[in-house]
């Protein structure tokens, strides 16, 4: 695998130029309260129980702690990483699952980011799978990082968690739409896995169609600004599902807030760390 840097995309660009516009001229603006006030706010830890006939009677009761949308870089640096690895290792989690946005932005200067998710272990493993911000600059960098971590990334495959028998674990790489994120899932050449790790939760739809108990993704941050007590009331507007628990039928959709922003402000939308207990109905 090389590491040749690839020709840095329009896309890394833009997204650097509203880097700047968005992050770091109001934190620099502000002396770095604004920056010091956002990292301040606790993440919260969310426990959610739910169940599907579909979930394995063998891992009735499996606890997976999902963290999401780190976006290691200016807004989320070394010490606030390590709270939040910290804070996962104390769930005593049977599995991890990491739904994307590893990275804000560069990855050349994510060593720490791995040396901390190499802390990380569950007796059923740790899976990555990227996020849109992760094919921003080196993707392959990044894919490299976790693996050289310990981490299992799934690049639209599945692995058995736990052995021969284990649970069916598929993960998809970053799609924007309902119709990529099925075809990223045919790729993983399983009829229905158990659990699936899909940055976008658009990914739900075909994870849905077949039948999927459980499904975890990331990528809209809840908005990061959302109505007090009822947080899917937010600024999300390219995606009906936007924060918490789905149910439909035996399969579930849990859309993590995350721990990371784009934009150094969350109200009424904390950072979060969930730990989904899957039980079989
Ligand atoms: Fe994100």
């Amino acid at each position: 695998m090389t590491s040749t840097r690839p020709p840095r995309s329009l896309r890394f660009r833009a997204a650097n130029v509203r880097n700047a516009i968005l992050t770091k001229l109001p934190d620099a603006l502000s002396l770095g309260r604004i920056k010091a006030r956002h990292v301040a706010q606790p993440i919260v830890i969310e426990e959610v129980v739910t169940a599907s006939a579909n979930w394995p009677q063998a891992f009735n009761g499996v606890r997976i702690a999902h963290l999401s949308d780190l976006h290691y870089g200016h807004l989320l640096g070394q010490e606030r990483l390590a709270q939040a690895v910290d804070a996962v290792r104390a769930v005593r989690a049977d599995l991890i699952a990491i739904t994307g946005d590893l990275v804000d932005l560069h990855s050349d200067d994510a060593a720490p980011l791995f040396e901390q998710l190499a802390l990380l272990r569950a007796p059923l493993g740790v899976f990555v799978v990227l996020g849109n911000h992760d094919h921003l600059d080196h993707p392959r960098r990044i894919i490299k990082g976790a693996r050289d971590a310990g981490l299992t990334v799934l690049m639209d495959e599945s692995t058995r968690a736990g052995g021969r028998d284990g649970l069916l674990v598929a993960g998809i790489d970053w799609s924007k739409s309902i119709t990529g994120c099925a075809q990223r899932l045919r790729r993983c050449g399983v009829a229905r896995a158990d659990l699936l790790l899909a940055h976008n939760p658009k990914a739900y739809v075909a994870a849905h169609e077949r039948g999927v108990p459980l499904t975890l993704s990331g990528h809209t941050h809840g908005g990061q600004l959302a109505r007090k007590g009822n947080r899917r009331h937010n600024l999300v507007f390219s995606q009906r599902l936007t924060a918490g628990l789905y149910r439909h039928d035996e399969t579930n959709l849990y859309v993590t807030t995350g721990v990371g922003a784009w934009f150094p402000l969350r109200v009424n939308c904390p950072p979060e760390i969930a730990v989904i207990e899957m039980q079989t109905r």
